[in-house]
């Protein structure tokens, strides 16, 4: 089978996508398939990259050189970024045509332009099948507004937020009251949680809504929902079966505000308990929505749903990411790793079920 890898990409999430990319490369089975890697660069060159050197890459601090592609991926993802080495010959992109005659595209993006059913409106209109959601559940799982807006019209439950689009730069006071304090600001298009602050006091509202604006025109206000935060991966096999996985939970130490970017890839110190300890009632309800919220946004191949679960055992969904990471540190392949799906079997299942 001839899989196409498509990494790195135009979004904040560019260095995160090569580490994934870097997993899911790795775990390619040379029996079974014929691997092709293409990069994009962070201002949207694609280059055709020596798969090896892509794995070699993202496990080394030194930048790795090959034919054409200097290739530079660190443990530090906040460095890891796919460049062209300058002029010469393979240097400056590679023909889209040719780059996507293969039999199945597996887009390891996660962000804008390449989670958001962009690259997936290029690979419809190619007519090449590719791994995971297609234009519509791609487009609405990365946008927070309408995930929960597919979400609230199924009868799942999502947290309170206010939506400032371009031209409304603050939140009313009525608004203000009924969110209460804390909140999350959060661009509405990104993720790995770039460009989110969490905001204890109005007064740093401003500062919070200009950086997530630096992402993102429209930004959300969301209530913040003090409790554990839960994961679930979700899965459709090659026969369409789709599954619900066992639950993660996210765990926090001091000092850390929240599950942000710096504590997710930079400073590794969120912790993970697989499947995480819960009554087995409330793991239930979270299998079922997560279940719920993939028909809700019309998804295939996979998705990770993201929860809050209040003290009182409440149920939230925080988010739905059709593209989640699959770096070591990522949960979607550990969760289906505690479910006896390994990540080399994982990724197989994934492009069988794009062919099916
Ligand atoms: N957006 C990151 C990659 C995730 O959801 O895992
Ligand atoms: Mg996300």
């Amino acid at each position: 089978i001839r899989v196409a890898v498509l990494f790195g990409g135009r979004s904040g999430e560019h260095p995160v996508s090569c580490i994934s990319a870097a997993g899911v490369l790795s775990h390619l089975d040379p029996a079974v398939f014929d691997v092709s890697a293409i990069g994009i660069t962070p201002d949207g060159a694609w280059v055709r990259v020596d798969p090896a050197a892509a794995i070699a890459a993202a496990e080394t601090p030194l930048p790795q050189i090959t034919t054409g592609v200097s290739v530079v991926l660190s443990p530090d993802p906040t460095s890891a970024v796919i460049t062209p080495a300058g002029e010469g010959p393979g240097s400056s992109g590679v023909d889209l045509s040719a780059a996507l005659d293969v039999d199945v595209v597996f887009p390891v993006l996660h962000g804008p332009w390449g989670e958001d059913g962009t690259v997936q409106g290029l690979l419809e209109l190619a007519g090449v099948p590719y791994v995971g959601n297609g234009v519509l559940a791609s487009a609405a799982g990365m946008d927070k507004e309408f995930t929960k807006k597919l979400l609230a019209a199924e009868g799942l439950a999502v947290g309170d937020y206010v939506v400032l689009r371009r031209g409304r730069d603050t939140v009313a006071q009525a608004d203000r009251a009924r969110l209460g304090l804390p909140v999350f600001v959060k661009p509405a298009r990104a993720g790995s949680s770039l460009g989110v602050s969490r905001v204890d006091d109005w007064a740093e509202l401003d500062a919070a809504i200009a950086e997530a604006r630096a992402i993102d025109p429209k930004v959300l206000v969301e209530a913040a929902r003090i409790g554990r935060e839960i994961e679930c991966g979700v899965l459709e096999f090659p026969d369409g079966r789709v599954e619900a996985s066992p639950t993660a939970e996210i765990g926090m130490p001091a000092g850390h505000e929240f599950y942000d970017f710096q504590a997710k890839y930079v400073d590794d110190v969120a912790t993970f308990s697989i499947p995480a300890e819960l009554p087995d009632v409330v793991t239930k309800q979270i299998q079922d929505m997560a279940l719920r919220a993939f028909t809700a946004l019309d998804a295939q191949g996979l998705a990770r749903v993201d929860f809050f679960v209040t003290d009182g055992d409440q149920v939230v969904i925080n988010e739905v990411n059709t593209l989640p990471g699959f770096t070591p540190i990522s949960m979607f392949p550990r969760m289906w790793a505690a479910a006896g799906v390994g990540y080399a079997e994982l990724v197989e299942l994934l492009i069988r079920t794009a062919l099916a």
